[in-house]
């Protein structure tokens, strides 16, 4: 399975921090943001890994990762998303290094407590389809929202204003191949991007969507909310690793 982390876009949420340098480069407590999604695809044993960046700051991650090895990696793969044409966009560009076989995407702000790597091998037994995580917030209107039927997703909103559940899908998805004709057939949202929840809303309709919820916090740190919450969440986290050790 290849890794894909997704590090594009402008971050204007976070202006002025965003001003002069990429979202995913700020800090949380004490690394550069785009250190939590790596590690969380190692820690998975995906060692295969693109990020997908873009912007005028794209080679400030080069400098910053060079082939990855901090986390113990041979070599690291890189690629540019021209303008801001979403998730879904940015992911297509990896078309050529997936290379037909399954992938894990994750977007670049986003940070957990825990260990996908079960999730990850009961996706490898699936064989076919998507696997998304699931997680329940109270703020679920600032999400992709999965409505649920017995232990079936049955769609997916992005952002409503009337949220059907309160399960989040966080920005940690596993594909199959087919994602890259999913992508093909996308059109822009009212945002003018286009959207990972209407690829994800492709495999609901085909019947091969399964879910996994996540153990243990999640956040994303695109808002100043969330961003302060991830470095406090992080911080908490290794004291509390630190006093057992
Ligand atoms: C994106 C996705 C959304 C998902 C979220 C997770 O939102 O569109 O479905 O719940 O990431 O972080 P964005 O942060 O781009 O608004």
């Amino acid at each position: 399975m290849k890794g894909i982390v997704l590090a594009g876009g402008t971050g204007s949420r976070l202006f002025p921090l965003t001003k002069i340098t990429n979202k995913h480069l700020l800090p949380i407590y004490d690394k550069p943001m785009v250190y939590y999604p790596i590690q969380t695809l190692v820690d998975a044993g995906i060692t295969d890994i693109m990020l997908v960046t873009g912007g005028r700051n794209s080679g400030d991650f080069l400098r910053l990762l060079g082939n990855g090895k901090e986390f113990g990696l041979k070599h690291l793969n890189y690629t540019y998303q021209e303008g801001e044409g979403g998730i879904a966009e940015a992911l297509a560009l990896a078309e050529h290094f997936a290379d037909g076989q399954p992938i894990c995407v994750i977007l670049g702000d986003n940070l957990i407590e825990g260990n996908i790597r079960e999730s990850v091998e009961q996706f490898r037994k699936q064989g076919r389809g998507a696997r998304i995580f699931l997680k329940e917030v109270h703020d679920a209107q600032r999400f992709g929202v999965a409505e649920l039927a017995g232990d079936r997703i049955v769609g997916i909103e992005e952002k409503p204003a009337h949220p059907k559940s309160n399960y989040a899908v966080t920005g940690i998805y596993l594909y199959d191949a087919t994602v890259f004709d999913k992508c093909r057939v996308l059109k822009p949202s009212h945002r003018g991007e286009l959207e990972i929840t209407d690829v994800n809303n492709a495999y609901v309709r085909e019947g091969s969507m399964s879910f996994s919820v996540l153990d243990g916090w999640w956040t994303d740190a695109g808002t100043f909310d969330s961003l302060l919450r991830a470095a406090n969440l992080v911080a908490r986290k290794r004291t509390s690793s630190a006093a057992t050790d």
